[in-house]
């Protein structure tokens, strides 16, 4: 993070995309407000946030290969091109298919970027899509993807730091699996994923009591209930106070499980094993036993603290991605959840198939329709 942060608020003020899924070409101006987009099932709402979450690193809201990504129809592969008033001021940021279809090229202020991560110096970005829904009820991996996440609000190096440690376990289940026991080359590939591993653990520990903190004492949440969130790790049965202890107690506990990793044909412990476990605090169960609805109201209240808790880490709000945030939701609970929204400090793009569903955000958005890939204000 830069130290010339504003603090004023992140905003885009440009979308540029050509052949990115249905939209041809697309070119939107905004001003600081909100961004309501409505339309028909199918007409590219959810494929416009995406473009939007493209500027950040990793593949998007929907994770698909990007190849997916270029319109159907054209060969050229995907652009998308957006201005916003950034963390540290105005800034340009260009992303295209690249490697044929494999990758993307991306491009801040007209350079090269290093590395996907400079993103995180412009703007953060936080979404809530549909296909989130069975968060809780779903596979640990979901949920340590959703987190880790979340991490990068606190630490912009947790994203790369996972990719290295996963990368190192993949190198160590390979000697295991071709029975190469070289203790030196083993030893070395251990100790690299316990200085990350641990790293991991304790950033999303660090991220947990920060967000448990902030939902327990701060803001009410209007109609969304209070989330309870721990982290069951393996840190929590290794022996050790400090990073360093620790880092040599989960080294050990590798070099221990070298026949049991190599039997199961992975590793059986580590930070990729992690669950999170979230509560209904004032029901006092478990989320993945709360209704449909439940959740629902449960993870929006988790996604908005985690909002909040990244304005104040970065000094600027998130811009926000709520993909049919609306839908579920009766007249009081839009009305409440578009006021803290709104009170958040950023700009929210909100995705619905009824314009009057959002009547009540009025003049704090721009409103939107979008149709078979052509989007019009008003
Ligand atoms: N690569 C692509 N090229 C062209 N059209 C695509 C591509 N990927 C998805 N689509 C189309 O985009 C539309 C879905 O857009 P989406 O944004 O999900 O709709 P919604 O407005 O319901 O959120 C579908 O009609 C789908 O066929
Ligand atoms: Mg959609």
């Amino acid at each position: 993070m830069s130290a010339l942060n504003t603090g004023a608020s992140v905003h885009l003020t440009r979308l540029k995309l050509t052949d990115f899924r249905n939209y041809r070409q697309l070119a939107l101006d905004f001003d600081r407000r909100h961004v309501v987009l409505t339309g028909e099932n199918g007409a590219g709402k959810t494929n416009l946030l995406e473009a939007v979450s493209f500027l950040s690193p990793g593949r998007g809201l929907r994770r698909a290969p990007y190849g997916d990504v270029g319109r159907i129809g054209s060969d050229s592969g995907f652009t998308v091109f957006a201005a916003l008033e950034g963390m540290n001021g105005p800034v340009e940021i260009g992303t295209a298919a690249a490697d044929g279809g494999t990758g993307r090229k991306l491009k801040i202020n007209g350079a090269n970027a290093r590395s996907a991560d400079d993103l995180l110096d412009h703007l953060r970005l936080v979404w809530l899509t549909p296909a989130m829904d069975g968060l809780f009820s779903g596979p640990a991996s979901d949920r340590r993807r959703f987190f880790d996440r979340q991490v990068l609000a606190i630490d912009p190096g947790h994203g790369r730091r996972v990719l290295d440690y996963e990368r190192a376990m993949r190198s160590r289940n390979r000697l295991l699996g071709e029975g190469r026991m070289d203790p030196a080359w083993l030893e070395g590939i251990e100790m690299q994923m316990a200085e990350l591993g641990t790293a991991i653990a304790l950033a999303r520990r660090e991220l947990v009591a920060l967000l448990a903190d902030l939902i327990e004492n701060g803001q009410e949440q209007g109609p969304f209930p209070r989330a309870g969130i721990a982290l069951q790790d393996f840190l929590s049965d290794l022996p050790g106070e400090t990073t360093a202890a620790r880092e040599e107690a989960f080294a050990e506990r590798l070099r221990e499980a070298r026949q049991g990793d190599a039997a199961a044909g992975r590793t059986l412990t580590g930070p990729h094993r992690s669950d999170l476990l979230i509560r209904h605090i004032a029901k006092d169960i478990e989320a993945a036993r709360c209704s449909t609805g439940e959740q629902k109201a449960l993870l929006v209240g988790l996604v908005l603290a985690h909002a909040r808790l990244t304005g104040t880490i970065c000094g600027s709000a998130p811009v926000m991605l709520l993909d049919e945030i609306a839908a579920h939701l009766d007249e009081g609970r839009r009305a409440a959840l578009f006021d803290l929204v709104d009170g958040l400090g950023g700009q929210a793009f909100m995705t619905g198939t009824d314009a009057h569903m959002f009547a009540a955000l009025d003049e704090r958005a721009m409103h939107f329709h979008v149709d078979a890939g052509t989007v019009e204000l008003g």
